[in-house]
């Protein structure tokens, strides 16, 4: 299939797994991605995201032990209009660990990645579209922040990104690296090629950076606000961004 055919025919994914300790005792027993956020489960909001685009063919990856929650939640997306598919990570190993789950999904094709935790103001369709321009490599969103040391940070250079570091104690900007991405069907040779992080993780930074250092890696900016919705604090921010929007 030709990069053409396939940019045109893009998948989703959702990552939604994770072990969500910084919101325990919510999380004991029930999935961060579930717990609600406006007047849905969280995990709704990254799948209108991706209708909103056109993409309907969405695969959710979670944890065992709460694969069947989801399953019961969104059931087979007929009440969406789309169509779900579901992958088990089997260890909390990072998100590029959970990523090269949907390497049989993407069937050779690109794909849009959302990180079911962030909580947008407006829609992702910009990224997407400079994306079917764009038609290989990798895209990322940035997001001007005043706390980057909570987020993988980009170097600028004029329109080019020189690196992207996860976390620095000492950002080198402030532009954060939104939890959304565009690849092409290269991203599961990378994954395989990167080693896990002091933190022992298999970091989506580390992904993007071999696309940096192959001179594919190209970003747009995120209009609108953003929550990346990992604490409490950030939790009640989600619900009010979402209950304060204009539908
Ligand atoms: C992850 C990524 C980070 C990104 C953030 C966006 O961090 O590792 O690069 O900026 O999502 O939400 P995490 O939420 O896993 O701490």
């Amino acid at each position: 299939m030709s990069n053409s055919k396939n940019i045109e025919c893009l998948k989703g994914v959702i990552l939604a797994g994770g072990l969500g300790t910084r919101l325990y005792p919510l999380t004991k027993v029930t999935s961060k991605h579930l717990l609600p956020v406006g007047n849905e489960p969280m995990v709704f909001h990254s799948i209108k995201l991706l209708i909103e685009t056109g993409i309907t063919d969405i695969l959710i990856i979670t944890s065992p032990i709460h694969i069947g929650d989801f399953v019961s939640v969104l059931g087979s997306g007929k009440d969406f209009g789309c169509e779900f598919t579901y992958r088990v990570q089997e260890e909390a190993k990072g998100i590029a660990h959970a990523l090269e789950s949907a390497e049989g999904f993407a069937a050779g094709g690109s794909i849009v990645v959302l990180l079911a935790d962030n909580i947008f103001e407006s829609s992702i369709q910009q990224l997407v579209s400079d994306y079917k321009i764009q038609k290989t490599g990798a895209r990322v969103l940035l997001k001007e922040v005043d706390d980057p040391e909570r987020f993988g940070v980009a170097s600028l250079n004029g329109n080019h990104i020189d690196s992207i570091e996860e976390k620095p104690v000492q950002p080198k900007s402030n532009y954060a690296v939104v939890g959304v991405y565009c690849y092409d069907s290269t991203v599961f040779e990378i994954i395989r090629s990167i080693e896990p992080s002091s933190r022992g993780e298999y970091e989506i930074t580390s992904v993007n950076n071999v696309y940096i250092d192959r001179g594919q890696l190209q970003y747009s900016f995120l209009q609108g606000e953003w929550v990346d919705a990992g604490t409490f604090e950030a939790l009640v921010e989600a619900n009010n961004l979402l209950m304060n929007r204009k539908e």
